[in-house]
């Protein structure tokens, strides 16, 4: 069979609308199952949404269940007690505007190399805790008929170097209420990601300390287990690229997978930290493209002691998400690929989302099954390629 020359076919073809049910059909046609994990759990395939802007309410949710993602993170709530205290409530102001623009490399591999950021000044949930609630509720029904895993976000409280108090009514109340909802769904445990943003890089009063970051990552996890729920959670650590070295984050990695109370998973990584861009009057701005894809992959090719992580950053061709699972993601999360302009996608009409999965999975140059049939001629697999298995084979050369 000539893959090359199939692949090209049903790129066309399928820029009219994907193949469904899209998993039997890439298994039958190309012998390969999509089926993965995320946190441990069972996904249909590999690529979700990254916690955003994009799933902020129950709309965004339904479209990509009809596109097929197989997972969703839901937007970032700032946790409260039960008295409705926030510590992080700077956190919880609304986006205003986002602007989509044109990037280009910096870093030596990735040199003139362009790509997409999206720049703005948000942060996390805005609303109320309990439409916070009703809209989890609402995503979990969604996702259950269609298979689609939810997962919700959340942002504790963090303390500033100096200050001794962790506020843990905020990590009891916050994770025992998520987790009601969720037991309503379904019986398992529940995945939930805890977002260290990349603004607290660009906050000097939290992270200017190595150590005190270093102590989040160790404590953390901890305070989550210890809440009345904390054995029916997965935790997930959303690690950002804090303003330091690369080793610096090694050292961050190191921490996540040396703690006795240790995370589940993590999710690696959320985007870079511009000091000096300012936007809509705001100095510092996060931003991704070629230099945060660049960044990740470099850290996590040193990273010797892994954990099971989803894969976040720049993640705008199906060929990026493959580099990602060569170093041992199961999952592969996007945002700014689900905001690009139209001319970006070769499937015109129908959802954002199910242009973006059409082009990750069958580009024939920059495509995941282009990446996957290539790597099966290279190694010699026999037809049954699954993600998590090559997900484990690929660092397992290393
Ligand atoms: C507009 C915007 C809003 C975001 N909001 C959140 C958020 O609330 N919580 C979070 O964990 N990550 C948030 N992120 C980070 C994304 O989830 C994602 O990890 C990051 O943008 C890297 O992926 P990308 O390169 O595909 O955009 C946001 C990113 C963007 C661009």
């Amino acid at each position: 069979m000539d893959w090359n020359a199939k692949l090209r076919d049903d790129y066309e073809h399928f820029a009219q609308g994907l193949p469904r049910p899209l998993e039997s059909y890439i298994l039958e046609t190309y012998g390969i199952s999509l089926a993965s994990e995320y946190a441990g759990v069972p996904i249909k395939n590999p690529f979700g949404k990254a916690s955003g802007q994009l799933s902020l309410n129950a709309n965004q949710v339904e479209r990509d269940a009809e596109a097929g993602l197989g997972f969703v993170v839901l937007k970032t709530l700032i946790a409260q007690d039960k008295q409705g205290a926030q510590s992080m409530k700077a956190w919880a102001i609304p986006a205003t505007k986002m602007a989509v623009e044109e990037i280009v490399g910096t870093r030596e591999a990735v040199r003139g190399e362009r790509g997409w950021t999206v720049t703005w000044k948000g942060r996390g949930w805005s609303e109320s805790f309990e439409k916070y609630l009703n809209f989890f509720q609402d995503s979990l029904q969604i996702g259950r008929h269609s298979g689609m895993l939810v997962i919700p976000s959340v942002k504790y409280h963090l303390p500033k170097p100096g200050e001794a108090t962790w506020r843990v009514e905020e990590y009891e109340f916050t994770t025992a209420q998520l987790y009601r909802c969720w037991q309503e769904q379904r019986n398992d445990s529940m995945p939930l990601e805890k977002d260290f943003s990349p603004t607290l890089a660009g906050d000097r009063g939290f992270s200017s300390e190595r150590e005190n970051i270093l102590l989040w990552l160790r404590e953390v996890p901890r305070l989550l287990r210890e809440t009345s729920v904390g054995n029916t959670v997965r935790i997930g650590l959303k690690i950002f690229n804090a303003a330091f070295t690369d080793d610096f984050q090694l050292e961050m990695l190191e921490a996540c997978a040396q703690n006795a109370a240790r995370a589940d998973y993590l999710i690696y990584g959320n985007r870079l930290f511009d000091p000096n861009k300012s936007y809509e009057g705001v100095r510092g701005v996060a931003y991704g493209g070629p230099d945060l894809s660049d960044r990740n992959l470099s850290v996590l090719s040193r990273w010797k002691r892994r954990m099971p992580f989803s894969a976040t950053g720049n993640i705008t061709t199906g060929k990026i998400a493959f580099e990602y699972l060569k170093r041992g993601a199961t999952s592969f999360q996007m945002h700014t690929l689900l905001q690009l302009p139209d001319s970006e996608f070769e499937m015109k009409g129908s959802s954002r989302t199910e242009r973006a999965l059409h082009r990750l999975l069958f580009h024939p140059e920059h495509g995941f099954l282009s990446s996957l049939l290539q790597a099966r001629k290279e190694y010699g697999w026999a037809s049954d390629i699954s993600i998590p298995k090559s997900a484990r084979f690929f660092p397992s050369l290393s």
